[in-house]
């Protein structure tokens, strides 16, 4: 009784003791020819536990963590009840590995009447497995914040990492476990997913779908479009929205009918290049008018409300030229002269140009203009033979003074009205030789008078405000670069 409680004991105890000093042991031990092993192996999987006594033995047993006998050379019909086979040279064979088969598996030796014992382990690879709370559809108006939590599982355990529409995210917590979305703008919808990685199998990913809800964005290409009488007019504006917006098109404040025969509207999705697929509505709708009359001239709108809101967007629709833009390849100034020559747009013929130029006061000038600043304004003749849609024109302007600096500005006009004004160009006229420079305050005298005439015809005697224009300038090429922006990326 006493020696079985005392054996008891010691098999109880013994591997417990093993587990400890297992480390200190593996190359005290003497009695083995075999090391500790953990094998590291995936499920359905076998596996050879070693167990190589340097001695003849007796007898081999194998315990598990519990400390029950799971194999014995003594009783073969033992390890049947298992996947298990226990070969003559003491290793234990694992077959078709099972999760719950992890853990340490301690093999004893009998030689003689000494046992000695030996720790091996089964470490089961688990593929990773991933949860995200919350999960399915996210609902979140433009603007608002929420949170996702991600649950990984796996041996070993997994790496996390997060994914929103396909890229990788950064602005996790330490322990990328938790993921704080803050919707600030409506491309975000789409899928936003948890990644878990531990090196078995294939990656898993779980995660939800972001639906943003936001008032409708109005975005028009084409603020003015440019017609004639009797044409075809198309009104485009391209609508983001989600939910889907409703667009109501108006003329001059009064909606339009589209039931009217002049009128026609239909809409369609925008095309995108990559298959993705859409979580909010983009589409391009057109208002055309089949046939232009001098009453459809004007502003038109499109009003797109939805749950959240209403946007709209502008469009003109003129028949007058566009504004003119001076070409590039003028040639230098002389002291006395300089070619101009521009371009602007008209579908119906050009009449006439108004030319207007004034002298820049640099300080450096060695006369008083007496009528300094005031725009000459000179009207100048269209080519007769422009057909258009392009229309360019060069004049000389003569009679100007050496080493000063003008501006000039033009305006198109046809037989709707005049264009808006062009930007302002400026030039400077050379410096002439000591010797020509000599008669130069005599040309400024007679530039001057020609100031004075000119004075009395001036069609725009009040200064001209450049600062407006470089202000609409800056803002229109910012809203073509949005356009651009929000369509193409
Ligand atoms: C022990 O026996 C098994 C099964 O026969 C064999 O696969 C293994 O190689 C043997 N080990 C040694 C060290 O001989
Ligand atoms: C281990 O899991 C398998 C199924 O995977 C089961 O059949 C077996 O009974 C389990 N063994 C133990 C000891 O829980
Ligand atoms: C999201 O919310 C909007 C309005 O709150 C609702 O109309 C829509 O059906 C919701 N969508 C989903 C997928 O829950």
């Amino acid at each position: 009784m006493k020696s079985s409680s005392l054996k008891k004991c010691l098999t109880g105890v013994l591997p417990i003791i093993l587990i400890l000093i297992s480390d200190n042991t593996i190359e005290a031990d003497v009695h083995f020819k075999s090391h500790p092993t953990t094998a590291k192996v995936y499920e359905s999987d076998s596996v050879l536990l070693p167990c190589y006594s340097t001695e003849r033995h007796t007898r081999v047993r194998w315990f598990d963590d519990d400390n029950n006998v799971i194999a014995d050379s003594q009783l073969p019909q033992l390890q049947e009840q298992y996947d298990r086979v226990l070969h003559s040279n003491g290793s234990l064979e694992v077959i078709n590995v099972q999760l719950n088969d992890t853990g340490n598996y301690i093999c004893e030796v009998t030689i003689g009447y000494k046992v000695f014992k030996q720790v091996n382990a089964i470490e089961v690879q688990v593929p990773p497995e991933v949860i995200t709370y919350p999960a399915g559809f996210m609902n979140i108006t433009l603007g608002g914040i929420f949170q996702i939590t991600c649950e990984a599982k796996g041996v070993p355990y997994p790496i996390i990492s997060w994914r929103h529409n396909n890229q990788k995210v950064t602005n996790t917590d330490d322990s990328n476990r938790r993921l704080t979305v803050e919707v600030k703008h409506y491309d975000m919808a789409g899928n936003i997913e948890c990644v878990a990685d531990n090196g078995v199998g294939e990656p898993a990913s779980n995660g939800l779908v972001l639906l943003v809800q936001f008032a409708p964005e109005v975005i028009v290409k084409n603020p003015i479009v440019h017609t004639k009488v009797g044409l075809q007019g198309k009104i485009e504006c391209i609508v983001f929205s989600h939910p889907t917006a409703q667009i109501h098109w108006f003329f001059e404040g009064k909606p339009v009918v589209k039931m009217n025969n002049l009128f026609s509207a239909y809409e369609n999705d925008l095309t995108v290049t990559e298959a993705l697929p859409s979580y909010y509505s983009k589409k391009r709708h057109v208002l055309t008018i089949r046939s232009v009359r001098e009453a459809d001239l004007g502003k038109y709108e499109c009003k797109a409300d939805n749950a959240l809101g209403l946007s709209s967007g502008t469009v003109t629709l003129m028949a007058n030229p566009l504004k003119p833009i001076f070409e590039d390849k003028n040639q230098p100034a002389t002291p006395t002269t300089k070619v101009l020559s521009w371009q602007t747009q008209s579908l119906s013929p050009i009449i006439d140009y108004s030319f207007k130029f004034r002298l820049v006061k640099t300080g450096n000038e060695n006369f008083q203009p007496k009528a300094k600043n005031y725009w000459t304004t000179l009207t100048i003749p269209a080519d007769k033979d422009t057909t258009g849609p392009f229309h360019t024109k060069s004049y000389k302007l003569e009679g100007l003074g050496p080493s000063r600096v003008y501006e000039v500005s033009i305006q198109a006009r046809n037989q709707y009205g005049q264009s808006e004004q062009s930007n302002i160009l400026q030039f400077s006229t050379p410096a002439v030789s000591d010797i020509i420079s000599s008669s130069s305050s005599t040309e400024s005298n007679e530039y001057d008078s020609r100031f004075d005439d000119d004075q009395e015809n001036e069609i725009y005697p009040a200064p001209f405000n450049a600062g407006s224009y470089s202000t609409t300038i800056a803002t229109m090429s910012f809203t073509v670069f949005i356009i651009f922006c929000r369509i193409f990326l």
